[in-house]
Formats: C-alpha cells, sequence, structure tokens
C-alpha cells in the first residue's frame, strides 16, 4: 500500500516538474500590471474609457502588454507597427465569441462579430463588392443630396446640428442599404438603429459584462438578483432582431412594386449563387446589410461631432477652412466632391480631428487563433488582441504634442503619419466602411462651413471650453449645444435652393 502511494506521489511529483520545466522554456508573457492569482488582473482592468488607462500603462509597459482576468488572456497593441504586423495575419483575424452581445443579444452573425470562417468571408465579399474605392463612388450623389436636405434642416433647426447629422447618415445608409425610403427622423428604423446602439455599446468591448468571463452566468434566470444584464440582453435582442430582420423583410417587399429604389439588398437578391441553398444566401444577405447599417452611422456621426467641436473650440482654425472653401467653391454655388481635392487644409483639419479623438478608440477585439512568439513573448491561443488605437494617436513617436489640435501635421513635405493607419482598425478585419465614410465626413462638413459659422455652448450658455468625450465602443463627444449660425442671407438662399438643381 506504502509503495502504491510513494509511486502515485513521484508520479505527480514528475508531471509537475514537466509543467514547470515547459513553463521555464516557453517564452515569457508580455509585460503587465502584476496579477493575483485566479482573479488575475480583475481590479486593474478599466470598466469605462479603457483606451486613457491602457495609454498610462503603455507608458511604463511598452508597445506590447499583456493581462489576465479569470484565466482570459488580454493582449494590447500600442504601435502602428506591431498592430499592422500581427493584426494582417490569419491568426489575428478571428473575434472573440462574446457571450453577452454574441450569444444573449444575438449578433454573432453579424460581420463585426463573426468568427473568421465560412460565414464572415462569404459577407465581407459580397459588401466589399459595394464599397471598395471604386464601388463607392456610386453613393456620392445620394451623399451630396442628403447633405443638401441636411443644410435645410439646420437653417429650421440650428440648434439641433447632431440629431440632424444622425438622421441625415441613418437615411443615406439605410435607403442605399435596402432601398427603404426615409423621410422623417421619427423613421422607425433610423431610431432603432440608434436604441440597438445605445443598448449594445459597451457590449462589444470585452470584459465590459461578467458573463464574457463567466460565460456560464448565462444561464442565470433573468429575475435572479444580479441578472441586470440578461434583462439587456433581451431588450437587444428585440431591437437586433426587429432591426436587422424588419429591414430587411421591408426591402424585400419594396422590391415586389413596380418601380423599387435601387439598393445593395436589392441587386444582392437579384443574384442566385450555384454554390448555397435560396435560404442560406438570403440569410447571409440580411446580415451583411444589417451589419453595415448597424456599424456605420454612429462611428461616423462621432466622427463628424468631433470635428465640429474642433470648429468650436478653435474658431481661428475654422475661419482658415471657410476662407479656403469661399476661395475654392465660390461664393455663387454650394461646394460639392469635385472641391474635395483643392481643399487640401480642409482634408488636413477632418485628418487631425479623426487623431485627435478616434471614433472607436479601442476599435473592435481580434482573437488569436494559435499560440505564437512576438518579439521574444509568448501569446496564447485564445488570447483577446486589442490595439489601442487613441493610445496610437497620442504617441508622441508619431505625433509631437499630441495633445494639441494642430492640422500642421497634414500639411506640407514633412507630414505625419496618416490616421487612416490605424483609425480604422487592422488587416482583414479593418473597416468596410473607410471610403463611404470619408466621403460622408468631408461633404457633411464642408456643405455645413460654406453656409454656417459653427458656435458652441455648454449648457448654461458659455462658450465650450474643452474637449470631454464619453466611453464605450463608439464614443463621442459630451454632449454639447452645437449652433449653427448662418454666414450671409446670401448662403441661406443657397442652402434653402441646395437640392433644387441636382
Ligand atoms: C468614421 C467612421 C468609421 C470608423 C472610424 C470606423 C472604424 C472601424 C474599426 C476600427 C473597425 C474594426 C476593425 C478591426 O477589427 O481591426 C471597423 C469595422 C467595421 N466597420 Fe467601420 N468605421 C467607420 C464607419 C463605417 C461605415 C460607414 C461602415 C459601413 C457602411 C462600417 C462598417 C464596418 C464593418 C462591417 C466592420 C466589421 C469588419 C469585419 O469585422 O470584418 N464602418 N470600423
Amino acid at each position: 500500500m506504502l509503495s502504491k502511494d510513494i509511486l502515485y506521489v513521484a508520479a505527480a511529483l514528475f508531471f509537475a516538474a514537466l509543467l514547470v520545466r515547459r513553463r521555464a522554456l516557453r517564452p515569457p508573457r508580455p509585460p503587465g500590471p502584476a496579477a493575483y492569482p485566479l482573479i488575475g488582473n480583475l481590479f486593474d482592468w478599466p470598466w469605462e474609457a479603457g483606451w486613457l488607462t491602457f495609454h498610462q500603462w503603455a507608458q511604463k509597459w511598452g508597445d506590447i502588454m499583456y493581462i489576465e482576468i479569470f484565466g482570459l488572456h488580454i493582449v494590447i497593441l500600442n504601435s502602428v507597427e506591431l498592430a499592422q504586423s500581427l493584426m494582417s495575419q490569419a491568426i489575428y483575424s478571428d473575434r472573440p465569441p462574446l457571450t453577452m452581445v454574441g450569444k444573449l443579444m444575438g449578433f454573432t452573425p453579424s460581420i463585426v462579430l463573426s468568427p473568421y470562417g465560412e460565414h464572415w468571408k462569404a459577407m465581407r465579399r459580397l459588401t466589399q463588392q459595394s464599397l471598395n474605392r471604386a464601388s463607392s463612388l456610386q453613393f456620392l450623389p445620394s451623399q451630396l443630396y442628403d447633405a443638401r436636405v441636411l443644410l435645410q434642416q439646420l437653417l429650421d433647426n440650428p440648434d439641433k446640428a447632431i440629431p440632424n447629422i444622425r438622421f441625415a447618415l441613418g437615411k443615406n445608409i439605410i435607403e442605399n442599404t435596402y432601398g427603404i425610403k426615409v423621410d422623417s427622423p421619427n423613421s422607425e428604423f433610423v431610431k432603432l438603429s440608434r436604441e440597438t446602439h445605445e443598448v449594445i455599446q459597451n457590449a462589444v468591448i470585452p470584459g465590459s459584462f461578467f458573463v464574457d468571463i463567466f460565460p456560464s452566468l448565462r444561464f442565470v434566470p433573468s429575475w435572479f438578483p444580479g441578472a441586470g444584464f440578461k434583462r439587456l440582453a433581451n431588450i437587444a435582442r428585440g431591437r437586433g432582431k426587429h432591426m436587422v430582420d424588419g429591414a430587411f423583410d421591408a426591402a424585400k417587399q419594396s422590391l415586389t412594386g413596380s418601380d423599387p429604389l435601387a439598393s445593395l439588398v436589392g441587386s444582392l437578391l437579384s443574384e442566385n449563387p450555384s454554390e448555397m441553398s435560396r435560404e442560406e444566401y438570403e440569410y447571409i444577405v440580411k446580415w451583411a446589410a444589417g451589419s453595415l447599417y448597424g456599424a456605420g452611422t454612429e462611428s461616423t456621426v462621432s466622427g463628424i461631432s468631433t470635428f465640429l467641436l474642433m470648429m468650436t473650440l478653435h474658431p481661428d482654425i475654422q475661419k482658415k477652412v471657410q476662407e479656403e472653401i469661399d476661395r475654392v467653391v465660390g461664393g455663387g454655388r454650394l461646394p460639392t466632391f469635385e472641391d474635395r481635392s483643392a481643399l487640401v487644409f480642409l482634408d488636413a483639419v477632418i485628418k487631425e480631428s479623426l487623431r485627435f479623438h478616434p471614433p472607436t478608440p479601442l476599435g473592435i477585439a481580434h482573437r488569436l487563433s494559435e499560440d505564437d512568439v512576438v518579439a521574444g513573448y509568448h501569446l496564447p491561443k485564445g488570447a483577446i488582441v486589442l490595439a489601442n488605437i487613441w493610445g496610437i494617436s497620442m504617441n508622441e513617436k508619431y505625433y509631437p504634442n499630441p495633445t494639441q489640435f494642430d492640422p500642421a501635421r497634414f500639411l506640407g513635405d514633412a507630414q505625419q503619419l496618416d490616421p487612416a493607419t490605424h483609425v480604422f482598425g487592422f488587416g482583414r478585419r479593418a473597416c468596410l466602411g473607410v471610403h463611404y465614410s470619408t466621403a460622408a465626413i468631408y461633404i457633411t462638413v464642408v456643405s455645413i462651413l460654406s453656409v454656417f459659422d459653427i458656435r458652441g455652448e455648454d449648457n448654461k450658455g458659455n462658450p465650450v471650453k474643452e474637449a470631454e468625450f464619453t466611453g464605450g465602443f463608439v464614443s463621442h463627444p459630451k454632449p454639447f449645444k452645437c449652433r449653427m449660425v448662418p454666414r450671409s442671407p446670401a448662403a441661406s438662399e443657397l442652402a434653402k435652393s441646395g437640392t433644387l438643381l441636382l
């Protein structure tokens, strides 16, 4: 009996020694804050605006950092070079299976959250062919038209700039994607997009809900104390279903009419792929369309809102942009896309706004599907990989005096790093809407600045003094009053008739 016990102990010691040896031979994990046993870095995890904390850590730990929460591995990248070289690889192109937003809220089949597999590839292929640089030119006429409609709405509602911009963008994406006519800010699908975004906003950031760390918590009933996340998930699920299924069904319905509007869904449904069943194909088209509508509006609204906020904080820069517009466009007409290449200073201001506060400061998490060794560090299979896009924008290595708003970074011969290198993400999962959204930002801000002076006020009517931003997956300027004051009676007249000649 005794000899048997000795044998067991010897075997256990042997395997423990093997494990220790294997760990000792394995390269170390990247540096990061010290972790407690079991809970790891639970108390270090920033629940709000994590990019600020990660940026501070990067000053100490460098370009690649590692933390762990209850065995969930998280790698944070703080340089463009590392983010581009790692995230362009297939093994970094998966998404983590986020229980809250994916399973409970039901958004796993979207392009944004789909695992790196056949379903994602099919959706990406279908949408990329309409949104690549050349194809996205097809949207310019409608983007111009909607920017002109926006000017008229701003004349009528000079204090409601942000809600009207949100409407203009939501309208354009919905009409182009589904061919459904949207004529009022109270339109069902514009409202749904905003409301769904509000409830999923935090869930897209890994670790924002305990259920992402302990997936079995999803079985807790909704009535259980502390199960508020289940009730939130149910609300999001209902809104998401209404938004994705409802808009798709409405688009199909409109195709049966006599003169349907041209749309992405309409043209995709007119095809008959031979490699899958009709049902499978429609499922792919439905989720591909729902993803554009879900991912596109709020990020672009954030980009435009930050631009407007910067104009209120820097009236001298606002004036310089207007002088350039007046010089290039002249006073007798409104700007168009043909003016874009000549508006060099405006282009620099747009780039600087996107750099100063990127709309999605932490991007969207990637997942590592195999063990890897990077810069001598071991990155475990399954790790969540985040790029601190905001941190890259605030890195002195790329942008001297990064907290200063300075469009001159992007003028002349010695320009600093173009923010497009990181603001739209990385590799195979990089943003699909980059060409569409940069066109939308340009035409919206150039149209506004040609007609209006932008004045910013806080809740007490005082001029806005500093830039403050919300947390969340898409981060917006904190609410500020953005008042549109017509630059002249002639400018107002131009805005009133702006849609007539289109
Ligand atoms: C200023 C506006 C925008 C910004 C800053 C932005 C930024 C981003 C970022 C950082 C990602 C994650 C990339 C990664 O995982 O590495 C992303 C993904 C995505 N974006 Fe955008 N985006 C914008 C506008 C749009 C628009 C207008 C659309 C659609 C029309 C769109 C559709 C998507 C989709 C579908 C994905 C998921 C791609 C995938 O996982 O394969 N985005 N975007």
